[in-house]
Formats: structure tokens, C-alpha cells, sequence
């Protein structure tokens, strides 16, 4: 039985994980530590809340001395750091916040973990687990090898830096300390309760409220796309092993160009609106409730700057060491995408109010006349 402190849980990734996590392993105990920026939503894991299935704590991870109390209140023995400003066009606008929470927050996290657990936290299996990205290996030509656990660091994004000097941290932490420690760093993660900021939600909302579909440059970009069912198997697998297990890398085994996962998005929706007529009363803006083509909102807007062309994950390691298949395939986890969006409007309507909405006209007035 585990006792977990999983920060950042009321984020995308993280509230996944705490349903995953207390759906299959009902008798450990989780508590979740978010600070709840405008990307973190209580509605995320409000069920697990209310049926007392976690507890939840407000905070920020880079409160050391708070941090640490929970985590000797709590008898926290696994730390799953989720915590992190996450999104690369808000790096481009405000490196500084990115380096504060990511960077500094990851090392009071790290402190904390530390000064709770003592020096023989390794021998009393405490285990210190922080999640990272692909993006801290930069960017792929064409034909090049996807990306393996010991491919160089060379992030090129404010936020890729933050998460690069994160994830030294956490290994010096570990060389230094004797901090029982282990990373992952994962490809593009998609599934519910992503904030609409992300492309592939955007994407869907704008569908349905039919706003065009910002694609930046030739839409040629290429991500590796994982569903989140996916990526919390992928945590729960490393999470049995030792810490000293390391470095793993989680991809989806699915490059595809931004354009095609856009593409496919548009067309679920209009099989979604010609298989349901209650859709076109609810989204009468949608172009599909006039029998148009979602595709015709596609529009090619100016790049991101510095944007990276491709990513690609070798899940090699985590695939022959600890049996990790995709079980969500991008169609069918495209599909359930849509279908929660279209079935959870209660939820995407709350955190697109306000600060985002302002937030998204700033960010895509000029481009496509937000
Ligand atoms: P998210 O932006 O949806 O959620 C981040 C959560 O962290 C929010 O709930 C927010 O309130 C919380 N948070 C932010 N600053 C905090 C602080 N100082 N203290 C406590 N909580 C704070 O992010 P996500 O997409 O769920 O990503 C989760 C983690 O996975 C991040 O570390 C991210 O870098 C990494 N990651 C994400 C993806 C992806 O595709 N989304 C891919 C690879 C890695
Ligand atoms: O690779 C893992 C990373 O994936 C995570 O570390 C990040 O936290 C996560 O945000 C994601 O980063 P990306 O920059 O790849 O995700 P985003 O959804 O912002 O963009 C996906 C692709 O779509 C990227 O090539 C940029 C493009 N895009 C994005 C937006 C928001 C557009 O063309 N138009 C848009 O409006």
C-alpha cells in the first residue's frame, strides 16, 4: 500500500492519474497538493473529493516547509510531481513564471521531500517521481531516430529549458542526496479534462462555437500522440519498479502532423452532428449543424516562434523492460476525445470563462480575427 502525494492533480495529466490511481488501487491513500492556476479545475477531481477517495490541499509546491509538513502529517511515502506551468506559448509571453514553478518549485519540492524523509529514505522505499516532457530534447529533422533516454538535452523553448533544468535537479538530487528519485518524459498527452488552451481541445471548441482553427505554419509539425489512459499506465508500471530504475521515456508510437490530428478531429465532429440532431440545437454555430464541413474553419496562421518541428519518443526501454503497449490508438482515443467534450460542456464552460476568454483573444487576435 502506497501513500502519495500527487502535485498538480487537478490539472489534465494529473486528475487522470488520481482516477486511474484510485479506481485500481483503492487502498492506497492520495492526497493532492495544486496550487489551482487557471489551469488547475477542482471540477477534475471533485467525485474523487466528495466520495473522500482523496484529500485535497491547496498549495504551491515551492512552500518547502508547509510542503514537507504534509508530507510527514500524511506519512507520504511517493511523491508524483505533476505540478508545472505547462504550456509553451505562455513560456514565449512569461519565461519568469515558468522558471519559478518548474524549476525553483521542482527544487522546494525536492527539499521537501528530502528534509520530510531523512537520509534513509531510501531504505524505507520512499520514492520521489517527477514527470517531464519530450520537449527537453528539442527538435527532430525529418529522418532522424526518435528520441532514446540518453539522447542530449537541447530544449528550445522557455518552457522546455524550465523542464530541462527540472529534471537535473531531480537527478543531482538523487546523485547528491542519495534522493530516491526517477523521471519519465513523455510525448503529447491528449484525452479529458485538457485545458482548452492545448491544440486539440481548442480545436474542438472552436468547432462547436465555430471560431476558425489557428494552425500555426504549414501544419506539417509533427507530435507523437499519446492518450492519458495510456501515459497513467505508463506511471503505475514505473512507479512498481525501484527509483534507481531512472529515466523512462513514454511515447505513443503515433507521429502524425498537426494538420492530420486536426483534420480527423473536424471530421469526428460532423459524424458526431449527422448521427445526432440534438448536437445542431446545442451547437448551432458549429458548421455541422448546417450541414457544412468543420474542415472549413481551418485556417494557416503565423508560426510559433522557435517552433519545434518534430518530436518522436522510443518507448523501447519501458516497452521490453516492463511490458508498456499503447491501449488507446489515436482514432479510437480521438473519438472518445470528441465524445467527452461533447458530453462534459458543463466543465469546458467553466474554465473558458473570464481569464481565458481574454487570455484567448490576446493570443489569437491578428491571427484569426478571435
Ligand atoms: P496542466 O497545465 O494541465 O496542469 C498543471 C497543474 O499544476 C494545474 O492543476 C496547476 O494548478 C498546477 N500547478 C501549477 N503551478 C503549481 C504550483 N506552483 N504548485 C502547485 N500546483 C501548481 O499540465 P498537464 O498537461 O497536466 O501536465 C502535467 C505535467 O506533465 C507537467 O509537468 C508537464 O510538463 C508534463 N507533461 C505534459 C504533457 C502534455 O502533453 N500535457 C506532455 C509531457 C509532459
Ligand atoms: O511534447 C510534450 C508537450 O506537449 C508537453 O510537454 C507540453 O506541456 C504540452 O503543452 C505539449 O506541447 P506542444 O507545444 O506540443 O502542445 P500544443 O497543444 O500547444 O501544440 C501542439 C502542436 O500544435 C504544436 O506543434 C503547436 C501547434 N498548435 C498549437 C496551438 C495551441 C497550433 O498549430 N495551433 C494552436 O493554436
Amino acid at each position: 500500500m502506497k501513500r502519495l502525494l500527487v502535485t498538480g492533480g487537478a490539472g489534465f495529466i494529473g486528475a487522470n492519474f488520481c482516477h486511474y490511481w484510485c479506481s485500481t488501487h483503492p487502498l492506497d491513500r492520495v492526497v493532492v497538493l495544486d496550487a489551482l492556476t487557471y489551469a488547475g479545475n477542482l471540477a477534475s477531481i471533485a467525485p474523487l473529493i466528495d466520495s473522500g477517495k482523496l484529500r485535497f490541499e491547496r498549495g504551491d509546491i515551492g512552500e518547502r516547509s508547509r510542503v514537507a509538513a504534509l508530507i510527514t502529517e500524511e506519512a507520504i511515502d511517493t511523491v508524483v510531481n505533476f505540478a508545472a506551468e505547462s504550456h509553451v506559448d505562455r513560456s514565449l509571453e512569461d519565461p519568469a513564471t515558468f522558471l519559478r514553478t518548474n524549476v525553483l518549485g521542482t527544487q522546494a519540492l525536492l527539499d521537501a521531500a528530502r528534509g520530510a524523509w531523512g537520509a534513509d529514505a531510501g531504505r524505507r522505499g520512499c520514492r520521489f517521481h517527477h514527470v517531464s516532457t519530450d520537449e527537453v530534447y528539442g527538435s527532430l529533422g525529418p529522418g532522424a531516430a526518435a528520441f532514446t533516454e540518453s539522447t542530449p538535452y537541447a530544449p528550445n523553448s522557455p518552457y522546455a529549458a524550465s523542464k530541462a533544468a527540472a529534471d537535473h535537479l531531480v537527478r543531482a538530487y538523487s546523485h547528491s542526496f542519495g534522493l530516491p528519485c526517477s523521471i519519465s518524459n513523455c510525448s503529447n498527452n491528449y484525452g479529458p479534462y485538457q485545458f482548452p488552451e492545448k491544440l486539440l481541445p481548442l480545436c474542438i471548441l472552436n468547432i462547436l462555437e465555430g471560431r476558425p482553427l489557428p494552425i500555426y505554419g504549414d501544419g506539417q509539425q509533427i507530435r507523437d500522440w499519446l492518450h492519458v489512459s495510456d501515459h497513467c499506465r505508463a506511471l503505475e508500471l514505473i512507479l512498481a519498479q525501484p527509483a534507481a530504475s531512472g529515466t523512462w521515456n513514454v511515447g505513443g508510437s503515433t507521429q502524425e502532423p498537426n494538420l492530420t490530428v486536426v483534420g480527423m478531429v473536424c471530421d469526428l465532429v460532423d459524424r458526431a452532428f449527422a448521427a445526432e440532431r440534438s448536437l445542431a440545437a446545442r451547437f448551432p454555430s458549429c458548421p455541422a449543424a448546417g450541414g457544412r464541413a468543420s474542415r472549413t474553419l481551418i485556417r494557416h496562421v503565423q508560426d510559433r516562434p522557435g517552433h519545434d518541428r518534430r518530436y518522436a519518443v522510443d518507448s523501447t526501454r519501458i516497452r521490453e523492460r516492463l511490458g508498456f503497449a499503447i491501449g488507446t490508438p489515436l482514432a479510437p482515443g480521438l473519438e472518445d476525445t470528441v465524445r467527452w467534450y461533447l458530453g462534459n460542456e458543463g466543465w469546458w464552460r467553466s474554465v473558458v470563462s473570464g481569464d481565458y476568454r481574454q487570455w484567448y483573444a490576446r493570443q489569437y487576435a491578428g491571427k484569426v480575427g478571435a
